[in-house]
Formats: structure tokens, sequence, C-alpha cells
């Protein structure tokens, strides 16, 4: 008996890796993060199909554990990678306290596809040797360290924070011409990008209307310029 927790990339279904894709080919059972994965990546499979958003935790194990005990194959899908903002954890650990195998498959996070639309690195040298990982306050979250983080003055990427966007801003301790980038819908068909910087990015948002499923990166690694060469390609 074993659970598999599966990436499945940030939105384009050909972001899945081969096993996310071969895993939910034999499935009997996908339980699925909601809106942030692609339908796409479901139809045509055997499985039968769980949304877990808006089921409890409660709800979702007794699922899993009943299909197992059916003799089912059961896959846990979350959207980019599971490691990132997926609340894991609280769901592997019940089911390995009854004995019960858990693995987990990576997914390409939508951090990497946000870094691939913008045609840029998330580190790049002589402009960011660090990147920064992080979500701002809210109903799921008493504290946030936004204003420390950015004094690192390191390349920034913000999750489920898109519909806080003015707070976010206004909390950064950095200067209001740093570049900064919304990426909204990363990889999917209708994905969209808004430049701006600290000062202006927050109007741009709200008037493009954009309140979800985006991320912002900060810094200058947003400019694509300043940068230096790195030693893996030497002269000859
Ligand atoms: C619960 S977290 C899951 C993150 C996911 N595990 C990952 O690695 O991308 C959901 C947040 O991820 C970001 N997100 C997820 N998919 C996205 C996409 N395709 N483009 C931009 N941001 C995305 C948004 O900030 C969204 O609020």
């Amino acid at each position: 008996m074993k659970v598999y927790f599966v990436g499945a990339g940030p939105g384009d279904p050909d972001l899945i890796t081969v096993k996310g894709k071969r895993l939910l080919e034999e499935a009997d059972l996908v339980i699925f993060a909601g809106s942030l994965v692609n339908p796409t990546l479901l139809e045509g499979l055997k499985a039968e199909k769980m949304d877990s958003n808006g089921a409890s935790l409660e709800a979702t194990f007794a699922r899993m554990v009943d299909s197992l005990r059916a003799g089912k194959r059961v896959v846990r899908l979350h959207s980019g990678d599971p490691s990132l903002y997926g609340a894991i954890l609280e769901q592997m650990k019940p089911l390995e306290e009854l004995g019960i195998e858990v693995e987990i498959v990576p997914g390409v996070s939508s951090l990497f596809a946000a870094s691939a639309v913008l045609k840029t690195q998330l580190t790049l040298k002589g402009v960011s040797e660090s990147l920064i990982v992080t979500r701002p306050a809210g109903t799921t979250l008493e504290k946030d360290e936004l204003a420390a983080l950015s004094r690192h003055g390191t390349t920034m990427a913000i999750f489920l924070g898109i519909d806080k966007i003015r707070d976010i801003v206004d909390s950064l301790d950095r200067s209001p011409d740093t570049p900064v980038a919304v990426v909204y819908h990363a990889s999917w068909q209708d994905e969209r990008v808004l430049l701006g910087t600290l000062g202006d990015i927050a109007a741009k948002v709200v008037a493009a209307g954009i309140d979800r499923s985006a991320l912002i990166i900060v810094g200058d690694v947003v400019k694509r310029t300043g940068f230096r060469r790195s030693h893996l390609y030497r002269n000859r």
C-alpha cells in the first residue's frame, strides 16, 4: 500500500515528469489540488477523481485509506512541486502511522515556470547569488518576515500573496525603483506578465484585475542586465 504525492507542474500539461504522468495513467484514484492543476492532465484517465479543494484533511485521508484497502492505486496530485506550500507532511504522517508507504514525485514549481517566462535566472552572477522563497501573512499565516527578508537585497519569490500586493510592496524595505515582475498562471494558455517596480507594480496588478494564481518576483534579476560572466565557459 503506497500513496504517491506527485507534482503536477505549473500548469502546462507537458511540464509534468514522465514518472508523474505514468503514475496518473496507472492510478485508480487521483485526488487533485483544485484549480491549480490543469484539468487537461486529468482528461482520459481511468481513475476516479476527487477535488481536494474544500474537502477536509480527514475526508481526503479516509478516501485514500478506503481506496488503498480496496487494492486501488492512489495518486495525490499537487500543483507545481509538492514541497513548496503543498501541505503534504500533514497528509503523509497519518498515512505512515497506519503503516502506509508514501513517495514524493517532484514537479516543476511555478517558481521555475515564472523564471522561464521572464527568460532570466533567479540567481545571477554579479546581481543576486541567493533566492528567498516566502509568502505574506494572511488568513492561514499570522505573521510574515517580509520586511526583514527584503533587507538581504537578494531575489525574492513571493507566493500566495497577489491579492495583498499593496501590503506586500509597502512591507518590503527596498528602494521604490527595485524591479518587480508578476507572473499570472505561468505556463498556462492565459499566462500574463506584468513588469514594474516596487513603486508602481501594485497599481498595475489592480488595473489588470489579477488577484490569484500569481507569483511576485522581486529584484534586479528581472531586468536581465548587469550580470558578470560565469567561470563555466573558459576563453580559449
Ligand atoms: C498552494 S501554493 C502551491 C505552489 C506550488 N507547490 C508550486 O510549486 O508552484 C499556490 C501559489 O503558488 C503560486 N502559483 C501556483 N501555480 C502558479 C502559476 N502557474 N503561475 C504563477 N503562480 C503560481 C501562486 O502564488 C499561488 O497562490
